[in-house]
């Protein structure tokens, strides 16, 4: 992070009751900043509150897959001088695409693709208009090849890596800073939900710390267009880039068929 006053008053972290979303809020927390916390569950807020978070706070309970929950957080923010939104708040599945259901599917565009666009979009403006400003996308090391059996989550993390390093070019001339974090598997409540559809035993990857994300990511801010943080994470990035699709869509079909609990018909 280049200069902490550039990024305002307030930080509005999404997800922060829980994973990577609330090691960012910690951290962002412990630089003196005060927090909008944003989740669907008040009760896993107020536990954070209670647990982890020592600062000046607001919370938002809303649902960002949906329109409505996007304008209270936009609503409940507009008074306070915003200058950072991290937008972690995320939903995965893993299973054959023709076993899953619409609901599920169309939440997961939603959170990372829909929600992505409306926040940039409200805040960006917000942030060019005080002079400065960031926004930080939560994406996944699986945005960086179609991933079979996870293949509405894949392509929707790969449209976050995209849009947020388009993003950071535009707005760069504005003085304000967007970068993608691109995490592989991390121990947060998601991993345990994937655990339930994926025989982890089965997939060689270690999981690491939510810290380290959000602090990678605080580090990378102003600095870079996107991070990858922990060395395994960018051997593994640096393999996907030197693999042809056709490879690596191939392997990971591979191994998350072989993984799954629920085998496909
Ligand atoms: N864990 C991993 O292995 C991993 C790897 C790569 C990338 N990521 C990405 O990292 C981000 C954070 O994931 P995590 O692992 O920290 O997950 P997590 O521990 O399950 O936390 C997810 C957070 O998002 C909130 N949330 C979920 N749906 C929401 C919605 N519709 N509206 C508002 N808030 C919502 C959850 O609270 P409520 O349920 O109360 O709303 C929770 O605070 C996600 O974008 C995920 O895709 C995770």
């Amino acid at each position: 992070m280049k200069d902490i006053e550039k990024y305002g008053e307030w930080v509005v972290v999404t997800g922060a009751s829980s994973g990577i979303g609330r090691e960012f809020a910690k951290e962002l927390a412990a630089k003196g900043k005060k927090i909008v916390l944003v989740a669907r569950t008040e009760a896993n807020l107020q536990q954070m509150l209670e647990q982890d978070l020592d600062a000046s706070h607001r919370i938002v309970v809303a649902d960002l897959c949906t329109a409505t929950g996007l304008k209270a957080l936009t609503q409940a923010t507009k008074e306070l001088d915003v200058g950072l939104v991290v937008h972690s708040a995320g939903l995965a599945h893993a299973g054959a695409f023709l076993n899953g259901t619409s609901k599920t599917d169309t939440n997961l565009q939603a959170i990372h693709m829909s929600a992505s666009v409306e926040i940039a979009r409200v805040f960006g403006r917000r942030f060019v208009n005080r002079g400065s400003g960031g926004l930080i996308f939560v994406s996944s090391g699986f945005g960086f090849a179609p991933i079979p059996y996870a293949a509405v989550y894949g392509a929707s993390k790969a449209f976050v890596i995209s849009f947020g390093e388009a993003l950071a070019v535009e707005l760069r001339s504005k003085n304000v800073d967007v970068l993608t974090v691109i995490p592989g598997a991390t121990k947060t409540n998601m991993a345990e939900k994937l655990a339930e559809q994926i025989d982890m035993s089965k997939v060689p990857m270690p999981h690491g710390d939510p810290r380290a994300v959000a602090r990678a990511g605080l580090a990378a801010l102003g600095h870079k267009d996107s991070v990858v943080p922990g060395a395994m994470n960018k051997v593994m990035a640096l393999m996907m880039g030197l693999m042809s699709r056709r490879m690596a869509k191939g392997q990971f079909g591979k191994l998350l068929k072989s993984a799954l609990i629920i085998q496909p018909e």
